[in-house]
C-alpha cells in the first residue's frame, strides 16, 4: 500500500516481541515500523528508548501497536512510552491495540469492587488520541468511547473474517453462540454467510466455574461451529461443546477473535470433544487463521486522513 505519510511525518513504534504483527500491519497501511528498546532492570523496573531521528525528535503523527493481553506491565509502557512520545514532538497519538484489555469488569458487582473498564479506559483516554481495537468485549455499554474517551475510537470486528473462514472450512455449519453476549458476533457471521444459528444461555459463578443450557436446536450430525469474542480459561466454550456433543452434533470446532487461552483451556476444549480451534492474529498463538493487518491498515488510514 502506498505510504500514508513520508517517515518524517509518521511512524508505527513497536516493542521487539510484537515485530511480526508490526511490520504486517506497517506493510498494509504504508507505514514505517520503528521499534522502540525495552530493557527490564533486575529489580523489574522497565527503562524503555523511543526510536528518535538524528535531531532527537519523533514526526508528529505516531502509532503505538500493544495488544494488550498480559496486560498489566503493558499499561505502564504504555504510560512511559505515551508520555514520553510527546516531549518528543509527537502531536497524535494512536493506540492500535488489536486486543483491549480489562474491558469485562464492566460494573461493580459488590460494593467497593473497581470497575476496571472505567479507570483503564480513563487512563489510555488520557494517554492517546485514537484508539483501534478489535472485538473489545462491551456488554453494557454500546460504544468504545464510553469506556475510553478519545477523540477517535475505532472498533472492528473479527466475526466476519472468521465467518468466511468457516465458511470455507464448514460450509454448512450450525454456528454456536455460547452466550448472550455472543449473539452480536453470531449475528453478523450468519448475516454474511446465511448460516443456520443459536446463542446459548450462560450463567458465571466462577473463573472456572460456567453453567448453560442449549437453545432450542436440533444438532444432531450437524458440524457445529461455537464463535465468539474470547476464550480464556476456555471453560464456556468447553461446557459448549459438552453439550453440543450430547446433543448429537458430528463436530464441533471453535472461532474466537482473541486466542487469550489461559493455563490449560486448549486441553479442556480438546477434553469436551472440540475438535479444530481458529482465531484471529490479534493475540498471537497456535490458532491463528485469520490475519487482521489489512482491516487494522484501513481503519488507520481513515483515524490518520481525519
Ligand atoms: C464473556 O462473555 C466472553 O465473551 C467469553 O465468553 C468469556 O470471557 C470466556 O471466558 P472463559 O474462556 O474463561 O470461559
Amino acid at each position: 500500500m502506498a505510504q500514508i505519510f513520508s517517515s518524517d511525518r509518521a511512524c508505527l513504534l513497536y516493542f521487539a516481541d510484537e515485530e511480526a504483527a508490526a511490520q504486517r500491519l506497517a506493510s498494509a497501511a504504508g507505514l514505517t515500523a520503528l521499534a522502540m528498546e525495552r530493557h527490564r532492570f533486575p529489580d523489574g523496573e522497565l527503562k524503555l528508548r523511543l526510536p528518535v531521528d538524528a535531531s532527537g525528535r519523533l514526526p508528529p503523527h505516531a502509532v503505538l501497536l500493544r495488544s494488550l493481553h498480559q496486560p498489566n506491565e503493558k499499561l505502564v509502557e504504555l504510560l512511559l512510552a505515551a508520555r514520553t512520545a510527546r516531549g518528543l514532538g509527537v502531536q497524535h497519538l494512536t493506540l492500535v491495540a488489536p486486543y483491549l484489555a480489562y474491558m469485562r469488569q464492566d460494573i461493580a458487582f459488590h460494593p467497593g469492587e473497581v470497575v476496571s473498564q472505567q479507570v483503564v479506559g480513563g487512563f489510555l483516554a488520557g494517554l492517546f488520541d485514537a484508539v483501534i481495537t478489535v472485538d473489545p468485549h462491551l456488554h453494557r455499554i454500546d460504544r468504545l468511547e464510553q469506556a475510553v474517551a478519545v477523540p477517535q475510537a475505532m472498533v472492528l470486528s473479527g466475526a466476519e473474517p472468521l465467518a468466511d473462514l468457516i465458511a470455507e472450512r464448514r460450509p454448512n455449519a450450525l454456528l454456536v453462540g455460547p452466550d448472550g453476549e455472543s449473539a452480536q458476533w453470531i449475528a453478523q457471521a450468519a448475516a454474511r454467510h446465511g448460516f443456520d444459528h443459536a446463542v446459548c444461555t450462560k450463567v458465571r459463578h466462577g473463573d472456572r466455574d460456567v453453567a448453560m443450557e442449549l437453545p432450542t436446536l436440533n444438532a444432531q450430525g450437524r458440524a457445529v461451529v461455537l464463535l465468539d469474542d474470547m476464550a480464556s480459561t476456555g471453560r464456556t466454550l468447553a461446557l459448549a461443546a459438552q453439550l453440543l456433543r450430547q446433543a448429537g452434533a458430528a463436530s464441533v470446532d471453535v472461532a474466537v477473535t482473541h486466542a487469550l487461552f489461559a493455563g490449560d483451556a486448549l486441553q479442556a476444549l480438546h477434553d469436551a470433544g472440540v475438535g479444530e480451534v481458529w482465531s484471529t492474529d490479534c493475540i498471537p498463538h497456535p490458532s491463528n487463521a485469520v490475519e487482521m493487518a489489512k482491516p487494522l491498515a484501513v481503519a488507520l488510514r481513515t483515524v490518520l486522513a481525519a
